[in-house]
C-alpha cells in the first residue's frame, strides 16, 4: 500500500504588523478586550501581495525544506477562500509561476478547514498511485474581505500562507484524515458573493464582508475540535500520551484552552501562535505546524493531531507522525 508522509514545510506573512492599538483607531476597541477575549496582540495585513504572491513564497520554502524542485511537484492543491480571482485558482497561478511542468492544479474551498481538505484530496490523490508528490498550500489575504468599521470581526482576521509538499512512503506517516460539513449552519459564519442581477442594468452592489455569529461559532468550535480529537485517537488506536503535540486552527486562544480542558490534555501540548498572527483560515494550519517545525516543537517520528473548524460550517483533522 502507498502511503503519505510530510517531505517538507514552509510559510510566509506579509512584513506589515497591525496591532491592538492600530485598530483601536479604527474602531470602538480596546487592546485589553482583544487580548482577553481572543488572544491576539498583532497580525499580518498585506500590502500589494495578493493570495498567489503569500502562496508562492511559502512554496518555495517548503520545496527547499523538502530539497526537491517545482518540476519534481505533479499535483498542487491550495485550500483559499481569497483567491486572487474568481479565476484562474491560485494553484494555477502558483503552477505557471513555480515553472512546474503541465501537471494537475486547483483550489478547494472550505474556510478555515480547507487546508485539511486539501491535505485530504492531496492524500488520497498519492495513495492512489497516480500522483507522487503533491504541494499543498493554505493561503489567505482575509483582509480584503474585512470590514474594518466591524468590531466584531476586524480584530480577528488576517493574511498568510503555509506550504506542505508530500510524498509517498511505505510507512503510515499520515495515518488519518477525517473532514466534515454541515452546510445547514452556513448563515453562522460566510461571506455573500455578488448577488445575481435582476437584469443587466442592475447598478453594481457594495462590496461583500465576512459576517460572523461569535458566540454560535464559539460554542460550535469548542464542540467539534474536541470531537474531532476523539475521533482520531480512537479510530488510530492512539492514547493523548503518545502525542506530542496538537496544532488547531488558531481562531480564538480561549477556544484551544477550552478544548484542552475537555480533553484533559496539559496547555502545553497545545500549539499557539495567535498572539501573532490572528486567525488566518486556511493559512492558519500550515503555517502553525511550519512554526511548530521550525521551533523543534515537532520533530521527525513525532506523533501529532492537526484539527480545524471554519466556515461551511466545516470541520475536521488528521493524525500525522512527522
Ligand atoms: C468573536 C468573539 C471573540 C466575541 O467574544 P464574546 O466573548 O463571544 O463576546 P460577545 O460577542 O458576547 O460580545 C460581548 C460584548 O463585546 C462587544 N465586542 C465585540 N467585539 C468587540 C471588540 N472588538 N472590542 C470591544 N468590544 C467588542 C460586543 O459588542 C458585546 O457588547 P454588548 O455586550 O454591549 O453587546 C468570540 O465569540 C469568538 O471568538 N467566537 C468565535 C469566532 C471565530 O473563531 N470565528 C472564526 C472561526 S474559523
Amino acid at each position: 500500500m502507498i502511503h503519505t508522509k510530510i517531505l517538507g514545510t514552509g510559510s510566509y506573512v506579509p512584513n506589515n504588523i497591525v496591532t491592538n492599538q492600530d485598530l483601536e483607531k479604527l474602531v470602538d476597541t480596546n487592546d485589553e478586550w482583544i487580548q482577553s477575549r481572543t488572544g491576539i496582540v498583532n497580525r499580518r495585513v498585506t500590502q500589494g501581495e495578493n493570495t498567489s504572491d503569500l502562496a508562492y513564497k511559502a512554496a518555495v520554502k517548503a520545496l527547499e525544506d523538502a530539497r526537491i524542485t517545482a518540476q519534481d511537484i505533479d499535483l498542487i492543491v491550495v485550500a483559499t477562500v481569497t483567491g486572487d480571482f474568481p479565476f484562474p485558482a491560485v494553484a494555477q497561478l502558483l503552477q505557471g509561476r513555480l515553472g512546474c511542468n503541465i501537471i494537475t492544479a486547483f483550489d478547494v474551498n472550505a474556510a478555515c478547514t480547507g487546508f485539511i481538505y486539501a491535505l485530504n484530496v492531496a492524500d488520497k490523490m498519492i495513495q492512489s498511485g497516480a500522483y507522487h508528490k503533491a504541494l499543498v498550500v493554505g493561503a489567505e489575504t482575509l483582509t480584503k474581505y474585512t470590514d474594518f468599521e466591524d468590531r466584531n470581526t476586524c480584530v480577528l482576521f488576517a493574511d498568510a500562507a503555509g506550504a506542505m509538499v508530500l510524498g509517498t512512503s511505505d510507512e503510515p506517516h499520515i495515518e488519518k484524515i477525517l473532514t466534515y460539513a454541515k452546510g445547514d449552519l452556513e448563515g453562522l459564519l460566510s461571506m455573500e458573493g455578488y448577488p445575481l442581477k435582476v437584469d443587466f442594468k442592475t447598478p453594481d452592489q457594495k462590496r461583500p464582508f465576512i459576517k460572523m455569529q461569535g458566540t454560535e461559532v464559539f460554542k460550535f468550535a469548542t464542540t467539534v475540535l474536541p470531537e474531532v480529537v476523539e475521533t482520531l485517537l480512537k479510530e488510530t488506536n492512539h492514547s493523548v500520551d503518545e502525542l506530542s503535540l496538537i496544532v488547531a486552527h488558531q481562531a480564538n486562544r480561549r477556544i484551544i484552552d477550552k478544548s484542552a480542558r475537555v480533553l484533559k490534555i496539559p496547555i502545553e501540548k497545545m500549539f499557539m501562535n495567535i498572539d501573532q498572527y490572528g486567525n488566518t483560515s486556511a493559512a492558519s494550519v500550515p503555517l502553525a505546524i511550519d512554526e511548530a517545525i521550525r521551533t523543534k516543537r515537532l520533530k521527525r517520528g513525532d506523533l501529532f493531531i492537526t484539527a480545524a473548524f471554519g466556515g461551511g460550517l466545516t470541520w475536521g483533522g488528521a493524525m500525522i507522525r512527522y
